[in-house]
């Protein structure tokens, strides 16, 4: 089953800047993907498309739906956007609030919602961090609060927007290793290259509005002057396999 299917999606911001041009893309259920670019290449703008914060011309479908104004609002139940910039994401007093906010709104009940908010600040190691002002938080610690609200709700989609920006190295690799174990279908969006290695089968090459390449990550994070042309660079730990020669596949 597809998870997203995207069909010749273009899409101009208000003041007339391109953003999106012709994007075509299938994401099957359970896939993680990559979006990879350089800075302005649309990134962003395609996963505000995935859930309807934006709409373009052309087809977004989620699970075989159409994405229209009237569906958007169900479909986002199902689809979790984590933001680039953890102050668009963020908007309440306290961390709870935060996090709870996506379950309030569905009506859980209080005892469902404190458990959840306790097991999706731990994902993300801010045990504790309950009644902690959003506003007085680092801004590492407020993007692991963006990725908790998020982690709070049970998506089958989670759209990733530079999820590792930010985060120290230890939390960035504890980062990883939990996407990994979730089951969610990811789009994730990023520089960080080698993190895309380790998490996705798929990445897509976005350059201004358009695709590029989409390819299997092992053959198109490889591909040196391919990657160059377009601001990026083969991640170190690839490098290091194809100079020794090594198996090109990712673990
Ligand atoms: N609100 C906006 N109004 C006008 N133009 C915008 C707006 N947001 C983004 N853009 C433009 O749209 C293009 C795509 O931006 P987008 O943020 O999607 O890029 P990106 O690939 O996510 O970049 P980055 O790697 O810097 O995060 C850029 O040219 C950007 O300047
Ligand atoms: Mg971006």
């Amino acid at each position: 089953m597809k998870a997203i299917e995207i069909e010749n999606l273009s899409f101009d911001y208000p003041d007339g800047r391109p953003a999106l041009r012709n994007v075509s893309l299938q994401i099957a259920h359970g896939e993680a993907v990559g979006i990879i670019g350089p800075n302005g290449a649309g990134k962003s703008t395609l996963l505000l498309h995935c859930n309807g914060l934006l709409s373009g011309q052309g087809i977004v479908k989620v699970f075989d739906e159409l994405l229209t104004p009237k569906t958007a609002q169900q479909i986002r139940r199902r689809v979790g956007l984590v933001f680039q910039d953890p102050d668009d994401q963020l908007f309440m007093p306290r961390v709870f609030d935060d996090v709870a906010f996506g379950l309030l709104c569905q009506q859980k009940p209080m005892d469902l919602v404190e458990e959840r908010v306790a097991q999706a600040l731990a994902q993300v190691g801010l045990e504790g961090f309950e009644s902690r002002l959003t506003h007085h938080l680092s801004i590492g610690e407020k993007k692991r609060v963006a990725i908790a609200t998020v982690l709070a709700l049970d998506c089958d989609i989670l759209l990733l927007d530079e999820p590792t920006a930010s985060l120290d190295p230890r939390m960035r690799r504890h980062f990883i290793e939990l996407l990994k174990t979730l089951p969610q279908t990811k789009l994730i969006a990023a520089h960080d290259l080698e993190m895309v290695a380790c998490l996705c089968s798929r990445v897509c090459l976005l350059d201004e509005g358009r695709v590029v390449i989409c390819g299997r990550t092992d053959e198109l994070l490889t591909q040196r002057e391919l990657l160059e042309r377009h601001g990026l660079e083969v991640p170190a730990s690839l490098t290091l396999q194809m100079t020794e020669g090594a198996d090109l596949s990712i673990a």
